[in-house]
């Protein structure tokens, strides 16, 4: 166990460091720039902009630069999520919906909010500097999540801080996972809903750093991720 501590500590380290450098999503899938890994197409140089812009954002939070999909989604609504009201799709606001905005395997790499020269919003000076073309093709493959999140874990419901099933290092504040485990929780402004606890993909991957592949929080070795918030 002191082993596995150790390692995790190192990985968490190695983590922290990339990340400080920004070498966390240079040299990950989610770079979709030209400088990516091969096989993207498109010829911009700017890594950020296909989530996120400076300026004239779509959402302000996290200054998203790309337009929510419009599909009609399906979550997780087992078990003991039966009273999760949200079950049938995702609030606007709803990190979880912004990485479908790529993973449902229907939107362009290229749908992005801000980018006159490609949407026509030659008005938009920001954009005007961002040079090149953008990839403009759908996720393929097993990145490919489609619109039916049933059989994906439950994700986009706000997790209290009184575990209802008595198996959750349910934490406080804004983070929940047992000693050594650190897992966000993310914003829900639904009614009634606890604040900046809303259990989101961000809260096991780490859309920016793919020390972990593929981008986990945690390691999966020993069911790590999953020990860190449920105590089986
Ligand atoms: C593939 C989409 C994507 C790309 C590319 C991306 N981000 Fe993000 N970013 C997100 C998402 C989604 C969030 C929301 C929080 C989360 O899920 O971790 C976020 C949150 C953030 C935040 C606020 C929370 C945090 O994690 O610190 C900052 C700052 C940020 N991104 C900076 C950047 C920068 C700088 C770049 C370019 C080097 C970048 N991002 C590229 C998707 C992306
Ligand atoms: C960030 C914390 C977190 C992580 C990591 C996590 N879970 Fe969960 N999981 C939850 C929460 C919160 C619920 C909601 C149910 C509850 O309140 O007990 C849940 C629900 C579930 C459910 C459905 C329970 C039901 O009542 O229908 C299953 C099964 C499950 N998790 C398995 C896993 C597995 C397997 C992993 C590892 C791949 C994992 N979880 C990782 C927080 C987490
Ligand atoms: C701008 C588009 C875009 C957004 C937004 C986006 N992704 Fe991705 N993601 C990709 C692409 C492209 C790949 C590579 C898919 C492939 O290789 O087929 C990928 C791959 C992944 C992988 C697999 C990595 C691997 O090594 O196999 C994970 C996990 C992932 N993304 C999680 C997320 C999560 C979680 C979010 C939201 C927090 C998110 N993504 C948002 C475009 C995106
Ligand atoms: C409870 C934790 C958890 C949540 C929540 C979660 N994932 Fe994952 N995801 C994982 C784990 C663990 C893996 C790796 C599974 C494996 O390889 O055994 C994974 C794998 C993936 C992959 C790679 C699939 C592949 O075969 O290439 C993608 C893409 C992905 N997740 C995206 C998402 C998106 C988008 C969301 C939100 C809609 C999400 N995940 C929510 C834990 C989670």
């Amino acid at each position: 166990m002191k082993k596995l501590l150790a390692v995790l500590a190192a990985a968490g380290l190695m983590a922290a460091a990339t990340a400080a450098f920004g070498a966390g999503i240079t040299t990950s899938k989610h770079n979709l720039s030209a400088t990516g890994p091969a096989g993207y197409s498109g010829t911009t140089t700017q890594i950020c902009i296909f989530c996120h812009a400076p300026h004239n954002a779509k959402e302000s939070l996290p200054l998203w630069n790309r337009s929510n999909p419009t599909g009609a989604f399906k979550l997780y609504s087992g078990v003991g999520m039966a009273n999760v009201s949200f079950k049938t799709g995702f609030t606007t606001d709803s990190t979880s919906l912004f990485c479908m905005s790529c993973h449902d395997g229907v939107t362009k790499m290229n749908a992005v909010y801000n980018a006159g020269a490609i949407d026509g919003n030659a008005l938009n000076h920001y954009v005007e500097r961002v040079a090149g073309t953008f990839r403009n093709v759908a996720i393929t493959g097993s990145g490919n999540l489609t619109t039916d999140l049933s059989k994906t874990h439950p994700i986009n419901f706000p997790v209290g801080t009184t575990d209802p099933q008595s198996d959750l290092h349910s934490g406080s504040g804004t983070t929940m996972g047992s000693a050594g485990f650190t897992m966000p929780l993310f914003k829900a402004t639904r009614s009634g809903a606890s604040t900046n606890r809303s259990l989101e993909c961000g809260s096991c991957h780490a859309v920016h750093d793919s020390a972990i592949s593929p981008f986990l929080r945690y390691t999966m070795a020993g069911s790590a991720l999953c020990l860190g918030c449920h105590n089986k």
